[in-house]
């Protein structure tokens, strides 16, 4: 059932937090540094910015180091093992620190605790953690440090998924002067069988497309020149709301507020509509990219994973796509060793790969999630066997980004210049419309400016140039 209104939590308990947030400001014995440690995805990403802008309203500043930080938090992700794995072991690590800095205070936080069971495990395995909380309560951050501060006892909350809601006017402290991340719905209702996602980040919540203008309004004030949309699956933006504006609609309306660059990501297959192509083709200033996972080539699993699309009908939305947008430049997501893939399945996946012609691609080998369908069927694949078809698609994809990457030699292509580059500082570095890194021979000055620059060589996952004439 639609809502008829995004489930925004009541303005009234974000102001008592940022009451909490001021009132930790002014507490004798706290923490004065942090760091904030982040793993995953973008959302996550965007998620550590408004930690960063509480903790800011909480009195404390970014610390030099994380050995020198007197608070660090960890921002998990549980998406495969290895992500788990990760965040876990710098935890581990923070417990010898803990040693000899006793008052150092640690939190953990993120969509790894909200898997059934973390919360105990953390109060059992790691009690050196301080704090521990879940997605759905990160507005509460204030909140449960001031009781852990307090108490002098630890803290583990999680709220369960229906408790998901928006928090809207939080504080945030972004990391870019130029790019901004904009969060348009949380959640996912698709339930891939081998996602972990839908469990731990809850239904999806599109937040008021209002709400999303009015924050691109000001980041355009800001300065900002380019903005990366972000949702599991932004397709589906607006449909769990009664008379909201769909994705497309929303996409034209950013076009309107004249921010120079706008991305968005990810787009799920199934729901790639013809009105959103038509947005991309007529689009003022929605950059010809598209993350368009597709993770696998067989029918039989993609059938199995549940993505409710065929090879055949991702086929023809790619083709839709290019024939109105011929410049569009794919990326995708694409698993290997998912229970029951045979190596026919997996020359399928090669095939489509080869078929598309991606500029790159993410490959992941399977990794089972407790919980989720896949983790329980039958045909696991050993690690042995997704290895070697991991190493060869990787191979294959190599093969096609220097086809493409070729294509784009004698080209001007606008890029957003980021950075001097770290190897030679006569080189500075941005991305291209299609979130290509480009170097060439620059300055500082230009950074943070959109210049043209014309293609000349290519890498293996970056682009060279010049400067062409402005
Ligand atoms: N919502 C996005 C992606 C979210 S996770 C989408 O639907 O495309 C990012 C990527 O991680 C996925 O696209 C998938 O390729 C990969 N992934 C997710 N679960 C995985 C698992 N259990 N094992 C291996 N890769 C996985
Ligand atoms: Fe996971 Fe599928 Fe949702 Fe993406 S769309 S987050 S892969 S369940
Ligand atoms: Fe990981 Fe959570 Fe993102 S599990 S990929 S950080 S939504």
């Amino acid at each position: 059932m639609k809502r008829t209104e995004a489930i925004e939590l009541p303005a009234e308990e974000i102001a008592h937090q940022r009451a909490l947030m001021r009132e930790f400001a002014a507490l004798e014995s706290r923490p004065h540094t942090y760091c904030v440690v982040t793993y995953g995805c973008q959302m996550n990403a965007r998620d550590s910015e408004t930690l960063e802008g509480m903790l800011s309203e909480m009195g404390m500043t970014p610390a030099a180091s994380r050995e020198e930080a007197d608070f660090v938090i960890f921002n998990t992700c549980c998406v495969r093992d290895n992500a788990q794995r990760r965040a876990l072991g710098n935890v581990v690590w923070l417990k010898e620190l803990k040693k000899t800095r006793p008052e150092l205070m640690v939190a953990v936080c993120g969509c790894m605790m909200q898997q059934p069971g973390m919360g105990e495990q953390i109060l059992r395995q790691y009690p050196f953690v301080d704090v521990a909380f879940g997605t759905h309560n990160l507005y509460r951050f204030a909140q449960l440090m001031l009781q852990a501060v307090r108490t002098r006892r630890r803290v583990v909350e999680v709220l369960g998924d229906d408790e998901g809601s928006i928090p809207e006017e939080l504080p945030v402290r972004r990391s870019s002067p130029t790019h901004a991340y904009i969060t348009i719905m949380y959640g996912c209702n698709n339930f891939c069988s081998y996602c972990i996602v839908p469990y731990v980040r809850g239904r999806e919540r599109s937040r008021a497309s209002a709400r999303i203008l009015e924050e691109a309004r000001q980041l355009k004030d800001e300065g900002i020149k380019e903005i990366m949309l972000l949702g599991q699956n932004v397709n589906s933006y607006g449909l769990d709301v009664e008379g909201e504006l769909s994705f497309a609609q929303l996409l034209a309306a950013l076009d309107g507020v004249g921010i120079e660059r706008i991305r968005f990501m990810t787009s799920h297959p199934k729901d790639l509509s013809d009105e959103l192509i038509e947005v991309m083709a007529t689009g003022k200033h929605i950059c010809h990219a598209l993350h368009l996972p597709v993770q696998h080539g067989s029918d039989r699993i993609l059938a199995s994973m549940n993505r409710r699309y065929t090879r055949e009908r991702y086929m023809e939305r790619v083709r839709a796509l290019r024939e109105r947008v011929p410049d569009v430049s794919l990326t995708t997501d694409l698993i290997v060793g998912y229970p029951g893939e045979t190596e026919e399945d997996f020359e399928q996946t090669c095939d489509l790969v080869r078929q598309v012609g991606y500029d790159s691609a993410f490959t992941f080998i399977y990794s089972p999630r407790v919980g989720t369908r896949a983790a329980d069927m039958p045909g696991q694949i050993d690690e042995a066997t997704s290895s070697r078809r991991i190493q060869k698609l990787i191979a294959v994809q190599k093969e096609i980004t220097r086809e493409r990457f070729a294509g784009y030699i004698g080209q001007v292509h606008s890029v957003l210049v980021d950075e001097v580059s770290k190897r030679d500082e006569t080189q500075v570095a941005g991305k291209n419309e299609y979130n290509i890194t480009v170097n060439f021979p620059g300055s500082r000055e230009l950074i943070g400016q959109i210049v043209r620059v014309k293609i000349t060589s290519a890498g293996e996952s970056t682009l060279r140039g010049e400067l062409a004439q402005q």
